[in-house]
């Protein structure tokens, strides 16, 4: 055991926390474990009722703190050309409003789906550092970007992270059921890992502790940079589909794991729709997010969810480039998307009966769904980013 989370601890200040203080591996999915991390920060500010949350359209976030029992106050981004950033001012505005100390924390999140863009990590940990509030970030597969973690190292350094989270199936490879705490200050780190209530699996211990050895430093190295050239052939094919069907590639310069594709040419219904398809041909790599959909989370309403706002301007889908991720798997995407939209969009097509997706209901569609988690657009089997399970070639 110690010797893994050493090894784990040693893995993430190469990748850029170069002051991280202790690391540890927990066998719960990235979720729970940010909820061990809040219980923590709330034995030391009883008043604490409150966390702070720019808004990510990702359910196990958000399920997380439902679990902790603690109110979540969400903050909206803004708008910059077509990124969603972090909105510094109004997070500050609510801290006045609401009083640092029935603050638990303010969780940030780093990797994320385009065409929201990592949070300002450096800003908000400054802020943090002054009101003497916990840092929370949810790194979730962050460690594969070097942008990622430099972000957290820089939070560090000029303001307060007080722990960072990251997923060990989609940094790692290994299955679905680990994750990672990190933080800066190894008896912090440490209580939190005697939060966890009873005794804990060493599975998930062991696979990352055989999956580094076997794939060592160097290997790892390889898989990320593998993972940064595929992020480019990936923009450049998605680009030229956009082109072919009127459509573009949204400029969301920040991100650097994940890229959105716009569909204003269709409506949100039938941009739902051709989600289906994409749904049905098993391309799980993506994720198509209609303009206003609406969503129940928890018996809360999401606006606009998976947009991760009540108002992004227009239909687009998601793609990214993961790590273990193959040149071929981006290839086969880049034909079922191309062929998908040509159905969808043909205008000779007048009642467009072919987009529509021949399954139907939730249940049947988590037939191909990883995790049951229909914003996640990164499956467990990250081998697999695009794998196709039962192929529709018609
Ligand atoms: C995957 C993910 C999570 C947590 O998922 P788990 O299933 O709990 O591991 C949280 N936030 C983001 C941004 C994610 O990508
Ligand atoms: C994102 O990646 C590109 C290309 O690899 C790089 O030039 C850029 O600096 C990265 N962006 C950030 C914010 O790190
Ligand atoms: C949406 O699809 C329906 C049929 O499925 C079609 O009649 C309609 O014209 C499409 N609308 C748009 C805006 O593409």
């Amino acid at each position: 055991m110690k010797l893994a989370n050493a090894m784990v601890l040693d893995v993430l200040r190469l990748m850029g926390v170069t002051s991280a203080a202790a690391a540890l591996i927990v066998p719960m999915a990235t979720g729970m474990t940010l909820v061990l991390c809040m219980l923590t920060f709330r034995q030391d500010r009883p008043n604490a009722k409150y966390v702070l949350w720019p808004r990510i359209d990702q359910k196990s976030c958000f399920k997380s703190i439902v679990t902790a029992d603690i109110k979540l106050v969400f903050l909206g981004g803004v708008f910059f050309g077509d990124e969603l950033r972090t909105d510094v001012a109004v997070l500050e505005s609510k801290i006045t409003e609401l009083g640092a100390e029935n603050i638990c924390c303010v969780m940030t999140t780093t990797s994320c789906f385009a065409p929201r863009v990592p949070d300002r990590l450096e800003e908000v940990a400054a802020l943090c550092k002054t009101r003497n509030i916990p840092h929370l970030v949810n790194n979730a597969y962050g460690v594969q970007s070097s942008q990622c973690m430099h972000r957290v190292q820089q939070a560090a350094r000029v303001g307060r992270v007080d722990a960072f989270v990251q997923s060990a199936d989609k940094n790692f490879l290994v299955p679905v059921g680990g994750a990672i705490v990190a933080g800066f200050d190894a008896d912090l780190v440490n209580r939190i890992s005697k939060t966890y209530p009873g005794r804990a699996s060493s599975g998930p211990t062991l696979d990352l502790f055989i999956t580094l050895l076997s794939l060592g430093l160097h290997g790892y190295q390889k898989l990320l940079a593998e993972r940064k050239r595929l992020f480019t052939y990936l923009q450049t094919a998605l680009s030229e589909v956009a082109q072919r069907h009127g459509e573009r590639v949204l400029q969301t310069p920040h991100n650097n794991i994940s890229m959105a594709m716009s569909l204003t040419r269709l409506s949100p219904k039938n941009a739902t729709q051709l989600g289906a398809m994409l749904f049905t041909r098993c391309v799980s790599g993506t994720r198509v997010v209609a303009r206003g959909e609406e969503k129940e989370v928890c018996g809360f309403m999401f606006r606009g969810f998976g947009a991760h706002s009540s108002e992004y301007p227009c239909n687009y889908l998601t793609a990214a480039a993961a790590i273990g991720m193959t040149q071929n798997d981006v290839d086969t995407f880049i034909k079922r998307l191309d062929k998908v939209l040509s159905k969808c969009m043909s205008s000779g097509d007048t009642d467009n009966s072919d987009c529509r997706p021949s399954l139907k209901s939730e249940s049947e569609r988590g037939e191909c769904e990883g995790k049951g988690d229909m914003v996640s657009s990164i499956p467990p089997d990250l081998e697999n980013q695009f794998k196709t399970v039962s192929v529709d070639e018609k």
